[in-house]
């Protein structure tokens, strides 16, 4: 644990609901172990007071902020400046305090690609396929347009979204993705063929743990699967692609990296990642079947 000083720093989780994140465990550990004298605190924060938190920050002199749910969106008109990337995303997690002018960041798409790499996956040439279309798609999405990424299928619930999310990447430097309702026949085929799939809705979260995207049957032996959702650490989506023979990547490791490079944002450091990792995997396992949940 940091020693708390006059001089210490403050970063912030502007989010709501924030009681269950696991940030705050994640990013006081990186502070201390990267000997930085910072630390994290949350902050539950309804949308109607986004703006006065934002002023806050700039009042008290914070460091920067992580921001979550429901805010990703809703902030960006009030940010001083917002970094390419994230203004194309549209969603920003990552605030950066530089001299009372807030700028915006989204390390939602770099954390993401950095867990690919770490896991030996390279999306370059490959074809994926992409369930959900909310914000975590969206910033995947990009993320692996910029990547290289070969062919993108999107499948959503509301296919509407999933066509919006389409139109969006047009010039992202992809061939036109194609668009599936969730669940359609047609789909089998287009994961059967794919390298990488992976689920970016809430299907499958604690409590609601039976539920999946897919059935375990539509997985190819050898393919790589990844579930945006972390709690729990090995979803139904997931065992089945681990049964099937399927390389898996937990959404942990997308909530480390994307936190390792907002620590680097607020402390131009590299991040301690091996204690993040551990405080994580501690968390989750004291945890299992509980509510831990949201950045
Ligand atoms: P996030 O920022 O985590 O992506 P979001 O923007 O609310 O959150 O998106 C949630 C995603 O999970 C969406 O793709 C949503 O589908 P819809 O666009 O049809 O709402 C998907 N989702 C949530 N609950 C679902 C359910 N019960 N069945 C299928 N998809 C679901």
């Amino acid at each position: 644990m940091i020693q708390v000083k006059a001089s210490t720093g403050l970063v912030a989780l502007l989010g709501h609901p924030v009681q269950h994140s696991l940030s705050p465990l994640m990013q006081n550990a990186a502070f201390a172990a990267g000997g930085q004298n910072l630390v994290y605190l949350a902050f539950d924060v309804e949308p109607g007071d986004l703006v006065a938190a934002l002023a806050g920050l700039k009042a008290l002199g914070f460091r920067g902020a992580n921001v979550t749910v429901p805010h990703k969106e809703a902030v960006i008109p009030y940010l001083d400046a917002v970094d390419p990337v994230a203004a194309r995303i549209g969603a920003v997690n990552t605030i950066v305090n530089e001299d009372r002018c807030l700028k915006g960041y989204n390390t939602d798409g770099s954390g993401f690609l950095r867990s690919l790499e770490e896991a030996g996956f390279d999306p370059a040439g490959k074809r994926a396929v992409i369930l959900g279309a909310g914000g975590a798609a969206r910033a995947v999405a990009f993320a692996l347009a910029t990547a290289g990424c070969g062919s993108l299928v999107l499948a959503n619930r509301t296919p509407e979204r999933a066509t919006e999310l389409a139109g969006a990447l047009a010039g992202a430097g992809l061939p036109a993705p194609v668009v599936y309702r969730l669940g359609d026949a047609g789909m089998r085929s287009e994961v059967e063929a794919a390298d990488l799939v992976l689920n970016t809705t809430s299907l499958g979260m604690w409590p609601r743990v039976e539920e999946t995207p897919l059935p375990p049957d539509w997985f190819r032996p050898g393919q790589w699967v990844y579930d945006l959702v972390y709690n729990p650490l090995e979803t139904k989506f997931l065992a089945g692609a681990r049964r099937r023979g399927c390389r898996v990547i937990s959404g942990l490791d997308m909530l480390l990296y994307q936190g390792a490079a907002a620590f680097t944002l607020w402390t131009g450091r590299e991040a301690p990642v091996a204690v993040m990792d551990r405080v994580l995997r501690e968390a989750m396992g004291a945890s299992s079947g509980g509510p831990a949940a949201g950045r």
